[in-house]
Order: structure tokens, then sequence, then C-alpha cells
């Protein structure tokens, strides 16, 4: 008999996966599924960006394996990219590391730094695949608090009363998701004085700063940052990329290159016409960030008449392509969820999917056309199910 590898008993298939495996049998059931559940965003890139593919079609090199390390001048826009909107100098040569995907780094990273049986800081709520990444490695998951109450950031306080002498790494991610809280310049200094203090690497994982956010921020532009501290970005949201596969992590040289030991074994390069566009992304002006906010925001008072017709409330301040929404109490999120679809066909996220800190919340994407938005307020508001 083949047997499986062991470390697959410590992950289970990821929730969306199993989830819209259901949605997607209702729909061809002739269900008119509404799904605010996913955030893979509906709207184009930039039309530089699909010109500079289509071009690229024809350059001689196009279809050869590229570099482990991406075209320099991949490397060039994404420190650019960094400099303009972050403030944060970073060299194209070393500090600079393009992935197919920040997602994809999340392994590689721990890849690079975890041994088995090492302590990972995650929060609770988070993107559920610091997580799952954690245990196929071998690595032991540490999830800490996060609540509304310290506005989702982290109580140092309380975690420097448990014993830390074995964690290795944290997962921090401002704009966070799911909640869409922002980190102050403290809690930025914060984290990094408490990663020092107790020789701890920090990864900021930030793919949602451009989207609903007045003030982008790199966890590298604070003091002392790049001794303990890497940060993850990506296409993906920014520029309307999630199926290109465009991310990057940026750092210290030492740790960028123990990450590229490791991503120059999985992959051979990112496909040449993928980087000549994310390059044209990323030199987009600030205009493609107004054009696409103003998108988000106009969905995004809809979301919250949504919310309100589902008896659920949230922060006007959060940023990010989500709507974090509190149910009434003593509702149970994946029980709403199920009655939301059932009974209006709206497929909405529920808040335990990332981490038990969830319970009583549900998650709405901005990822849907206005219409949509409309019609599933007037599915709520009437009172109606589609039979
Ligand atoms: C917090 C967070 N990190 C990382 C990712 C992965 O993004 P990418 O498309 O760059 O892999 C996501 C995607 O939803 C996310 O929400």
């Amino acid at each position: 008999m083949i047997t499986f590898a062991d470390r697959l008993n410590t992950v289970e298939e990821y929730y969306f996966s199993k989830k819209l495996r259901e949605v997607n049998l209702l729909k061809s059931q002739g269900k008119p599924i509404i799904n605010l559940g996913i955030g893979s965003p509906d709207l184009e890139p930039p039309s530089r960006v699909i010109d500079a593919i289509t071009e690229s079609m024809n350059d001689a090199v196009a279809h050869k394996y590229q570099s482990y390390q991406g075209l320099p001048e991949l490397r060039e826009a994404m420190a650019g990219f960094y400099k303009e909107h972050y403030g944060v100098s970073l060299s194209p040569l070393t500090e600079v590391l393009p992935l197919m995907g920040s997602k994809e780094g999340i392994m590689h990273i721990s890849m690079a730094f975890l041994n088995e049986g090492d302590e990972v800081l995650i929060p609770n709520p988070g993107y559920p695949t610091y997580e799952s990444v954690t245990k196929l490695v071998g690595a032991k998951p540490v999830f800490y608090d996060l609540v509304a109450e310290n506005d989702w950031c982290p109580d140092f306080l309380t975690l420097e009363k448990s014993d830390l002498s074995k964690v290795k790494l944290m997962w921090v991610s401002y704009p966070h998701m799911p909640t869409g809280a922002t980190a102050s310049n403290k809690v930025f200094e914060d984290i990094i004085a408490f990663a020092k203090r107790h020789n701890i690497l920090v990864v900021n994982d930030n793919p949602y700063s451009f989207v609903l956010n007045d003030y982008p921020r790199s966890i590298l532009k604070y003091k002392g940052a790049k001794e303990v501290c890497l940060e993850l970005n990506s296409l993906s949201k920014t520029f309307n990329m999630a199926g290109w596969r465009v991310g990057m992590v940026l750092g210290k040289t030492e740790y960028i290159n123990a990450i590229l030991k490791v991503k120059s074994n999985m992959d051979s390069g990112m496909f040449y016409g993928i980087q000549k566009g994310a390059i044209e992304a990323l030199k987009c002006s600030k205009m493609w960030f107004t054009s696409l906010n103003s998108v988000y925001e106009e969905r995004r008072q809809k979301v919250w008449k949504l919310a309100t017709a589902l008896n659920c409330t949230y922060d006007e301040n959060a940023t990010g392509l989500f709507v974090w929404a509190k149910l009434p109490p003593h509702l149970k999120a994946e029980d709403y969820i199920d009655m939301i679809l059932k009974e209006h066909s709206i497929f909405v996220a529920p808040g335990t999917i990332f981490g038990s800190n969830g319970e009583g919340y549900i998650r709405f994407s901005l990822c849907a056309p206005i219409e949509e938005l409309q019609e599933a307020i007037a599915r709520v508001k009437l009172g109606v199910g589609v039979q």
C-alpha cells in the first residue's frame, strides 16, 4: 500500500477549497450565488500591464528559463516602488527577491528559518496559511490573541508572561487581514523592540496597504527593523493581478540569501512576460490607486448596508479589501453564514476560519460588482430567499 507523508496529517484541505465545492454545487443546481467569500480581485489590472505581457511574447528570451532572482529590472522596479510609496531604501541587488505570490513566500521563509520543534507566533485571527505552513515544516504554532478591545494589535505584556525561549519566528500582518486594522508607528516600534528582546524574526505580511488605506506603511521603514524583520508584499490586490502570482520578500541581504537558497531549489524562475507586466504595474502613478479605491469605496458603502441589513456592526475606520462585521451576541459565525447562503444565496466567510477569535464575526469581500451588492441588499431586505 502506498502511504502518505505524516506531515499531511498535520493540515486539512484549505477551507475555501472545500467550501467553494459546496458553493459551486449550489450554482450548478441553478442557485444565483453572490460570492462575497474570497478576496480575488474582479477588476482589470492596469492596461499597460496587459500591453507589456503581450509585447513580451516576441522577445527572444521570453520562453527560456529565467533567473532565480528575477530580472534585474524587476528587482529595480520593486525597490523603486518601496522607495516611492513607503520611503524605504533597499538594494535591488541583494535586498529584494521576487516571488511567485506571497503565499509561496510563507513556505520559503518557514523552510529557510525553522527547524522541527521551533515555535512560531501566529496571529489569532490571521491568514490561515501561517499555521498550516508552520505545521508542514514540523514547527509548532503558538497563537497570540488579537482582540477588538486592543485594536487587533498584539498585547506584548501578556505575551511576555509566557515562555518565549523556543520562539524563532513571528507573523504579523498590518494592515491586518481579516479585520482591516492598521498598526500605528508605536505598534510597529513595539513589535521591533519585542523581536530584538527575544531574538525573534518578525515577518510583516503586507499585501493590503494600498486598498482603502490612506497611510501605506512598511515595517522596514522603522529604526532597527532590518536586523530582525522581513516584509512580504504582493501585486495580487494592489494591481488586481492575483492570478499572475507575483509577490516579493524584502529585507537584509543574509536573510534574502537564505530564502533564495530554498526558492532556487523549488522553482526555475518566473515567466518572462509576467515579470515584464509586473515591472509596468510597479511603475503606475498614484492615479492608479485613486481610481482603484474609488471603486472599492463605492462597493464598501453597499457592503456596509448589507452588513447592517444582516444585523451586523462594523468599524468604519478599517482598511483593506474586506468588511469585518460583528454579529449580534450569541450568534455563531458558521451557522450564520450557512443561513445567509441557504436563505439568500449569498456566500460570506465565517470569522472562525481565521482562528477562534474570529468567532462572532463574518467577513465580506469587496470583490463583487456594485449590481451584485445591490441585489444582495435587496434579497436580505425583502427577506427573500432565492428558490
Ligand atoms: C494576509 C494575506 N497574505 C498573503 C496572501 C497571499 O497573497 P498572494 O496572492 O500574494 O499569494 C493573502 C491572500 O489572500 C492574504 O490575505
